[in-house]
């Protein structure tokens, strides 16, 4: 396992949209297993593919420092009710704001063995999902400020 760099707003592989996985195959592993080692180490919750500089459908959770969740074009099948919570991102450095979420998720994902996984989950794990998920399609949170002052 390796760390790897971690792109920063302004590079145009974060806006543009990641490509399906076909080959689960010993490379995706190592992806993954880098991934969640960067991740670890930025001390972030969350971490997608075109952040380290790969336009793939990949991206990785992990909020209690225990559960950790690898999602290989991950589709979100059911969404439900909402929060507005605070959110940061590794990709854009010294910026938080608070954005408008689903409360409750189901997940479709495959895992790095091209195992087909679904996900209930809700809370700030669900906010988590969102934001890495929003990242493969070259969506990032500031681009979903919420304003406190409206009832947006
Ligand atoms: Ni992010």
């Amino acid at each position: 396992m390796a760390t790897r760099g971690i792109v920063k707003l302004g590079e145009d592989i974060l806006r543009r949209r990641a490509r399906e996985v076909t080959e689960f195959d010993a490379r995706l592993g190592c992806l993954i297993d880098d991934m969640f080692e960067t991740m670890t180490k930025a001390n972030g919750v969350g971490l997608a593919a075109p952040q380290v500089g790969i336009l793939k459908r990949v991206c990785v959770v992990c909020v209690d420092g225990e559960t950790k969740f690898e999602l290989v074009n991950p589709v979100i099948l059911k969404e439900s009710g909402s929060q507005v919570g605070p959110e940061g991102c590794l990709s854009v450095p010294g910026r938080n704001g608070y954005v408008k979420r689903p409360k409750k998720l189901t997940v479709q994902a495959y895992d790095r063995y091209g195992e087909k996984q679904i996900y209930k989950i809700a809370d700030f794990e669900a906010v988590a999902f969102c934001h890495e998920i929003d990242h493969l399609d070259g969506i990032l949170f500031i681009d979903k400020l919420y304003d406190k002052r409206t009832d947006g």
